[in-house]
């Protein structure tokens, strides 16, 4: 039989990355080998986020065009397969079906590991809706990549944690990735073990509150993410650790402490607050005040003085004033971001945002967030500029646009440009920053 081909496009965060490596790899078991061609694959398999409306709708616009080119090769005489992974999945279900009937399977985060089963109803000419939550733990029943897998790179991620159960007032993650899971200290080291053997340096661990983990280790006492890193920190050849989307509220003094002693544990936090005004952070249900976030953020900058801050913004939450937006432009002010992601509110179906009235006109969201982004843009730049002249250990990632070339990463996250003729991807060499250009660096190897 000719080798079976597989398509997969990823909306959304990191941990949508990192279940599509997952499905590929589980995948690669049942004989499909990557492409990067829609039109050129026996299975398309699209990986969707319903964080916010747009994400959402852009699905639907994705299948329309899958619908032709299923069209188009059934034309031919050849079958593609259409699967509908993520969020949207486990959102909407059989409504999915319904809207797209050339949509063969739906699975939702929780039941991904089901896939080879999926996709044996489906040549059995069944259609698979699989977004019950899974009894049975899902990582423990996907098989580990296979010795011959596809290369990670020299930065992968690794999901140690999943679900929420903060239920802020406008997010959708509490029903779409369910309540809180961790992972095992055990499986998550041994996947650790194996990343690193295929060439990975750096792990960015990933959950939705990464810093709620919580496991059992080795020592029969119950760890939290600090402990977590210092056991990483150990794996011989792993250089970098990272750790993202954190919440405030379970930023541990062992994590903080992790910051300090722990060189491995790269000085950058991504640690939303969504907005600065205590009225809104209230309405959020984000269970801390804007007084509260500023002095953890303290306590971090004491443990890791360069920590590099990173954060999440919504502007136009229902019932916010000039006067909270002007509240959460002085938080800006006053933690010096050196990158984040800002956002209009857009009104989730079944959330209780949704029900909430005084919405603010999308012109007054349109506009507040532009003020934001002019503001962050400049913290951003001013951090970056403050980074010339310093020399770091530069972890080489990938070919640069130019030949000669290679591009990093600072310990702070921004993309580092370095002539580095006799250096290889993989390796970590000093450097000097010479020059930033917004939040790109250029540095001159030592
Ligand atoms: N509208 C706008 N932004 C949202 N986010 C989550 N839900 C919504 C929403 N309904 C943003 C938050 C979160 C990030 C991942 O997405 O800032 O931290
Ligand atoms: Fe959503 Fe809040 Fe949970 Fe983050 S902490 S995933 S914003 S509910």
């Amino acid at each position: 039989m000719a080798p079976r081909k597989v398509f997969v496009k990823t909306y959304g965060c990191q941990m949508n990355v990192y279940d599509s490596e997952r499905m590929t790899d589980s995948l690669a078991r049942e004989g499909y080998t990557p492409t990067d061609r829609p039109d050129d694959a026996d299975l398309v398999l699209i990986n969707t986020c319903h964080i916010r409306e747009r994400a959402a709708e852009k699905v639907y616009s994705e299948l329309g065009r899958l619908r032709d080119m299923k069209a188009e090769r059934a034309a031919e005489g050849r079958t593609m397969a259409i699967g509908v992974a993520g969020c949207v999945a486990q959102a909407e279900g059989e409504e999915i079906v319904r809207r797209a009937p050339a949509v063969d399977f739906v699975i939702g985060p929780q039941t991904y590991h089901r896939l080879p089963q999926a996709l044996k109803r489906v040549s059995a000419g069944e259609r698979v809706v699989e977004t019950e939550y899974a009894v049975e733990d899902k990582f423990a029943h996907l098989p580990a990549p296979a010795k011959d897998a596809p290369k990670r790179g020299v930065s992968a991620f690794l999901t140690v944690q999943e679900g929420c159960d903060k239920f802020c007032t406008f997010c959708v993650v509490p029903y779409t990735r369910g309540s809180e899971v961790s992972r095992p200290v055990g499986q998550i080291v041994a996947e650790a073990e194996r990343l690193v053997e295929r060439g990975v340096r750096e792990i960015t661990l990933l959950g939705q509150n990464v810093n709620a983990w919580h496991g059992k280790g080795a020592d029969g006492r119950e760890w939290g993410l600090g402990e977590l890193c210092h056991r990483l920190a150990n794996i011989d050849g792993l250089e970098r650790i990272r750790y993202t989307t954190s919440h405030p509220r379970d930023m541990d003094d062992s994590l903080i402490a992790a910051h300090r002693d722990l060189p491995e544990l790269m000085p950058y936090l991504h640690l939303p607050v969504q907005s600065g005004s205590d009225r809104i952070l209230k309405a959020m249900n984000r269970h801390h005040t804007a007084r509260e976030y500023l002095d953890l953020i303290e306590r971090i900058r004491t443990a890791r003085p360069d920590i590099a801050m990173s954060g999440d913004f919504i502007v136009g939450f229902p019932g916010e004033s000039e006067a909270d937006f002007e509240a959460t432009l002085g938080m800006v002010d006053a933690v010096g971001y050196a990158s984040a992601f800002s956002f209009k509110y857009s009104t989730r179906p079944g959330t209780p945002g949704a029900e909430l009235a005084d919405q603010v006109p999308e012109a007054v969201k349109s506009e507040r967030l532009q003020r934001l982004q002019t503001k962050l843009a400049e913290h951003q730049r001013r951090f970056a500029e403050g980074c010339v002249g310093k020399r770091i250990d530069l972890l080489l990632e990938k070919p640069g646009r130019h030949e000669g070339q290679i591009v990093g990463r600072s310990p702070w996250l921004q993309p580092v440009v370095v002539e580095a003729r006799s250096s290889r991807i993989g390796d970590t060499i000093p450097v000097e920053i010479v020059r930033a250009v917004s939040n790109s660096l250029f540095a001159e190897a030592l």
